[in-house]
């Protein structure tokens, strides 16, 4: 094992203001606010950091306005950490903070830090559900949640145009495991081959950007919690609450002021060397097997689809049914 997860995301954002206001609300701890920066810790240490979008020491930005600008990979030991290290020097320009994180630019332009993992293991909360002749919680009431308090950063996901480029830098550099594809559409990459769905995800599309990032919570409950209170304060709901087919997870997507919607999510596969890879139809209809409220019916598209699913899955509806005119004329 060498990448853990994500430890930092760093964006740079057109109001400090709106981005303070909603990563309060979605429930991370304020370590410092100031317009100029501040920091959001979820309960494991990932960390979000926030910059006006024209701070000068931030490397540059692959699409316009606010977005992400630094993405900081943990690494579980020192010694695997000088290992990545010396293998990315190779072919790759490498620069160093103090505090011994190097960065180089990934092939989809962004600046990719890698550090000791600062994350922490944060103490499981058993919540028992009953069932039909299947009790586990007796004498004892439900927890409930009026918001969240996301346990850390799940993954990431990118939009991307050279799905291969990245697929390859990830696994053959990086140490990743593929879990899953979208085909022709998206990978699903996991840090280890014992870890949970994904911890990166990258889309097909003409340009680069970043399509969202994920937040595990502890469960459903506290998921809806989360999502009714950013409703309530003014968030709007990108799709959500909902259970994505691929992962399994249950999600619930909002839209923020720092490039695009941030994710609760909880309950998605957890993969070992025994998990079997598998091959999605990228139509809009496989995004999830149910949602709520978001995406009213040919208005707009999940976050991890593009036009091209749309007009693709078309394509394929109408060969399917020449082929089967076809047939039918044979027979
Ligand atoms: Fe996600």
């Amino acid at each position: 094992m060498a990448i853990v997860g994500v430890d930092r995301v760093v964006f740079g954002v057109e109001s400090m203001k709106k981005a303070q206001q909603f990563y309060t609300d979605f429930g991370l701890k304020k370590i410092k606010s100031s317009p100029k920066h501040s920091i959001y810790e979820a309960s494991n240490k990932s960390r979000v950091e926030i910059f006006p979008r024209t701070a000068k020491h931030l490397p540059p930005a692959f699409e316009k306005g606010s977005t992400i600008r630094i993405l900081v990979w943990g690494v579980d030991t020192r010694d695997n950490l000088k290992a990545l290290k010396a293998d990315l020097a190779r072919d790759h320009e490498i620069t160093e903070d103090e505090d011994g994180t190097f960065y180089v630019t990934d092939p989809v332009g962004l600046c990719l830090g890698f550090r000791v993992s600062r994350r922490i293991n944060v103490k499981p909360v058993i919540i028992p559900m009953n069932g039909p002749e299947n009790v586990h919680r007796v004498d004892e009431r439900a927890i409930y949640y009026d918001r969240a308090k996301p346990v850390g950063i799940g993954h990431i996901v990118f939009n991307v145009p050279d799905l291969k480029a990245m697929e390859n830098f990830y696994r053959k550099r990086l140490g990743f495991h593929l879990t899953d594809r979208y085909t022709g559409r998206g990978v699903f990459l996991r840090s280890a081959i014992r870890a949970g769905h994904h911890q990166v995800f990258f889309l097909h599309d003409d340009a680069p950007g970043l399509n969202h990032l994920a937040f595990a919570v502890r469960d459903v409950s506290e998921m809806i919690g989360g999502g009714q209170y950013m409703q309530k304060n003014g968030w709007e709901t990108a799709v959500g609450p909902g259970r994505h087919i691929v992962s399994s997870c249950y999600f619930w997507y909002v839209q923020s002021p720092v490039g695009a919607p941030n994710e609760y999510f909880c309950d998605e596969d957890f993969c070992t060397e025994n998990w079997k890879p598998k091959s999605y139809d990228p139509h809009p209809d496989t995004f999830a097997e149910w949602f709520l409220t978001g995406l009213p019916k040919g208005k707009r598209l999940p976050p991890t689809r593009t036009k091209k699913d749309v007009t693709e899955a078309k394509g394929r509806v109408s060969r399917v049914k020449a082929a089967r005119k076809q047939s039918e004329v044979r027979g």
